[in-house]
């Protein structure tokens, strides 16, 4: 059985889940209106994998006895100056998530609650994916500078990030 202090700080990722996949829609709906499609396309399978964080949350509380308690989710903001600007929003989003998941990590090994800890650890590796591929696009848009064909190029191969399942886990 999770402790009370644990339950709560596993509800609250929950909730900070799924403010991630709220805010990847929001960014999503803001490359829709900007004509990047293929950038759209590639947030809508990042808040479709942040639903599935916020998920594994979900079914570990119920697993372990717990209660889930889902609380408001605050609003994303909803416009940026470019493309560069919402990716380096995402980064250090990505690092105040990584600083959360270390929290409950920490948390798991003060309350020497083994079972949470090892299910935290999927987390752990996610969250370095997360980083490094988000550093990449940054990479990218700092090269491409920001227009012209390299814009074009980027945007077709980011459009084809499909959200699977299977591999999302
Ligand atoms: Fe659920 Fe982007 O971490």
């Amino acid at each position: 059985m999770l402790s009370k202090k644990m339950e709560d700080a596993l509800n609250d990722q929950i909730n900070a889940e799924l403010y991630s996949a709220y805010l990847y829609m929001s960014m999503s709906a803001y490359f829709e209106a900007e004509g990047l499609n293929g950038f759209a396309q590639w947030m809508k399978a990042q808040a479709q994998e942040e639903q599935l964080h916020a998920e594994k949350f979900y079914s570990y509380i119920n697993e372990r006895d717990g209660r889930v308690i889902l609380k408001a989710v605050d609003a994303p903001p909803f416009k940026w100056d470019s493309a560069l600007a919402v990716f380096k929003d995402i980064l250090a989003h990505e690092q105040k998530v990584t600083g959360l998941i270390n929290h409950l990590v920490d948390l798991a090994i003060e309350q020497k609650d083994h079972a949470a800890h090892q299910f935290l650890q999927w987390f752990v590796e996610e969250q370095v994916e997360e980083e490094s591929s988000v550093r990449s696009v940054i990479d990218e848009l700092n090269l491409i500078g920001g227009g012209g064909s390299g814009m074009f190029m980027l945007n077709r191969e980011l459009g084809q990030r499909v959200f699977a399942q299977d591999t999302a886990e």
